[in-house]
């Protein structure tokens, strides 16, 4: 089910200035990007966005309202180890409460050298919080998110319990990727 949050992530807002840095290597990939409050937020810092999703009616609310930088794409993401981008095009990565292990290479080589990945996504202490994910291909261990991104340079990591009516908790990575 996608993300009704309209608004994006603090840990996106906070590093608004290392996007745009970023994002002068090249476009903005929004994996898994629902309703797309990340692509809208990254193409209103004037960057051109891939938004991949396989929900085709999320998708379409997406495109309804998106300006010309944002271009959706469906895409399922779970059919096997890649994404439909050339090694080494993407200026950064966005990847917001979404988890498949085994795309976690092909993230890190979309990157430009120096590109920017910004993660942020479940952990397995979510399931005591008696909502969201509970399946563990969805969850995260305590610091898995930067050994599975080992090969990039670490920027910020943190976990996290957020507060709330739908408390969430999360684990947090910014890297970029080795020049
Ligand atoms: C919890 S929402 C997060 C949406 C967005 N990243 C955000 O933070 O607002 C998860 C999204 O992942 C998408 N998704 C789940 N499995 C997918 C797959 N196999 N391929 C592509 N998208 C998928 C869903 O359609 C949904 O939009």
């Amino acid at each position: 089910m996608a993300c009704p949050d309209s608004e994006p992530s603090e840990f996106f807002r906070v590093r608004e200035g290392l996007l745009l840095e970023a994002g002068r290597l090249g476009p903005v990939l929004d994996l898994a990007c629902g309703y797309g409050r990340h692509s809208l937020a990254a193409a209103r810092l004037g960057l051109p966005v891939l938004a991949l999703d396989r929900d085709e009616e999320v998708l379409r609310a997406l495109q309804r309202i998106a300006p010309p930088l944002v271009q959706c794409v469906r895409t399922d993401l779970e059919t096997g180890f890649d994404i439909p981008v050339a090694p080494a095009s993407c200026g950064a990565v966005l990847v917001f409460r979404f988890l498949f292990r085994p795309l976690v290479q092909a993230i890190a080589e979309a990157l430009r050298p120096g590109g920017l990945l910004l993660y942020e996504t479940f952990t397995t202490h979510q399931r005591k919080l008696g909502q969201g994910p509970r399946n563990p291909a969805f969850l995260l261990e305590p610091n898995e998110l930067p050994s599975l991104f080992g090969s990039l340079r670490p920027i910020a990591y943190e976990e996290l319990v957020t507060e709330g009516p739908h408390p969430a908790a999360l684990a947090r990575l910014a890297a970029r990727r080795r020049s």
